[in-house]
């Protein structure tokens, strides 16, 4: 029996359901191809009505379905309505995208001949989420697969089974039987989806995502995986330490840093005191508690294991030396809170100025000059967001050149996506194609190249 938990009441139980045994992903796949053949040849306007409608539903739902993100994954409210309202924007985006061109046309080899491409969708895609974003992952996959004509599976984590159940609920009745189906369950069910989807598009750690793309790429299906960051803000001397502070606190620390956008790493070129301080201050204000208050930006982590791993990467750092400037110890009560956690003083290969702890940790690293701060920021595996700050444009445009990361922001918080624009990283944060934006048509559909000759001539 797989059992979803809420992170602030560990007592209560969110749901109970069966695992979907490979048996049933195969019967799930089965009915969504054949659901997805007749929605690929229904028209372009149809399609998008039906996109159309599910936005609707969600944006109808939307109350609901955040007080249950509150509840099962303890995103405080006021992100978690936010991240619904992204979800319905996502559904309205794609909706419109099925109505794009749907290929190229090229010189033919004489007047009256065509030499096209086209795209067809790939036939069901097999979706395997975090429960981090509950709602926006699953539908920044989702929408784009189903625009272009695809069927899709899900398996979402399962600590966030009931927001996906309630997602296939809304969705449904406003397309075809079968085309989008949410299969509950945990690394077996995800391996039975993984060996019979016709693409695989998942998020989540690199350790799981390398074996998905390993499984995937062995079967020769299309495969797509968004992993871990370690994501370094540079704050050049220049930049005003109250306001770089007061946006990195929130980049680490908002939704007890559980993004892999988060910031967890702030690099500070030059005298690294006054923006320390303000950094602390800035963290320390910020509303610890009950998700549910509007007021409140760090929440709970997911479980029991998620808030050791802060406390005990907080204490391995003491023990080595480094400064814990604030937080390092699990909050009093009910619920896995843990205290917004900051850390100076540790060398540049230290554990947590190399790996990732997902949770309110972040560490401040003091360089001597530019080519320091390039060199310490991309002197990690992952290489998913950078963000510098300053107001010198010239210095942002030549630091963030030198970035090795998928993503560049200046005096903007590392977290934080927009739907409409290509995003992933480098080296070990990613692999396979960008997802969202125009991007995602490349992943969820292939190119047909068609020729077309007159008859006489
Ligand atoms: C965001 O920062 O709004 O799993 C989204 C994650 C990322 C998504 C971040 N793939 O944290």
């Amino acid at each position: 029996m797989l059992q979803s938990r809420s992170p602030q009441r560990p007592d209560e139980l969110v749901l109970e359901v069966e695992e979907t045994s490979a048996g049933e992903v195969t019967g799930a796949v089965r009915r969504s191809r054949e659901a997805a053949a007749a929605w690929a040849s229904a028209p372009a306007m149809e399609r998008s009505a039906a996109l159309v409608a599910a936005a609707e539903a969600l944006a109808a739902a939307a109350g609901e379905v955040t007080d249950l993100m509150v509840r099962e994954v303890g995103k405080p409210v006021t992100e978690a309505a936010a991240e619904v309202g992204r979800g319905v924007g996502i559904l309205r985006y794609y909706a419109q995208q099925v109505l794009d061109p749907d290929g190229e046309t090229y010189p033919g080899p004489g007047p009256a001949a065509l030499l096209l491409s086209r795209r067809r969708p790939r036939g069901v895609a097999g979706l395997i989420t975090p429960w981090n974003f509950p709602v926006a992952i699953p539908l920044w996959k989702a929408a784009p697969a189903l625009a272009f004509g695809n069927g899709v599976v899900l398996k979402a984590a399962s600590e966030a089974t009931a927001l996906a159940m309630r997602l296939a609920e809304l969705l449904s009745p406003t397309l075809p039987d079968g085309l989008f189906q949410v299969v509950p369950g945990s690394a077996a069910t995800a391996t039975a989806l993984i060996g019979r989807a016709d693409c695989v598009s998942f998020t989540g750690s690199v350790e799981v995502g390398r074996q998905v793309a390993v499984a995937a790429t062995a079967r020769g299906i299309p495969c797509q995986a968004e992993m871990g960051g370690l994501n370094a803000s540079i704050v050049l001397p220049d930049a005003n330490p109250a306001r770089a502070a007061a946006t990195i606190a929130g980049a680490a620390m908002a939704y007890a840093g559980q993004k892999c956008t988060a910031t967890s790493r702030a690099i500070v070129v030059g005298d690294p005191g006054p923006f320390t301080e303000a950094l602390l201050a800035a963290v320390e204000r910020l509303p610890v508690g009950d998700p549910a208050e509007q007021r409140t930006v760090v929440g709970p982590v997911i479980n029991e294991p998620a808030r050791r791993a802060v406390v005990e990467a907080a204490e391995a750092a003491a023990a080595t030396g480094a400064r814990v400037l604030a937080g390092g110890r699990a909050g009093d009560g009910e619920g896995w809170f843990v205290a917004p956690t900051l850390v100076d003083r540790l060398a540049p290969d230290a554990y947590l100025a190399q790996e990732e702890v997902f949770g309110p940790i972040a560490v401040v690293l003091p360089v001597a000059d530019e080519d320091e701060a390039v060199a310490v920021a991309n002197g990690v595996r992952y290489g998913l967001v950078g963000s510098v700050f300053t107001r010198d444009l010239d210095r942002a445009l030549a630091v963030a050149a030198r970035l090795d990361t998928g993503m560049i922001r200046v005096n903007a918080p590392t977290s934080g996506v927009d739907y409409l624009a290509p995003f992933g990283g480098e080296k070990d944060s990613s692999f396979g194609p960008r997802e969202q934006g125009k991007a995602a048509r490349e992943f969820y559909t292939s190119t047909r190249t068609i020729t077309i000759l007159p008859e006489e001539g």
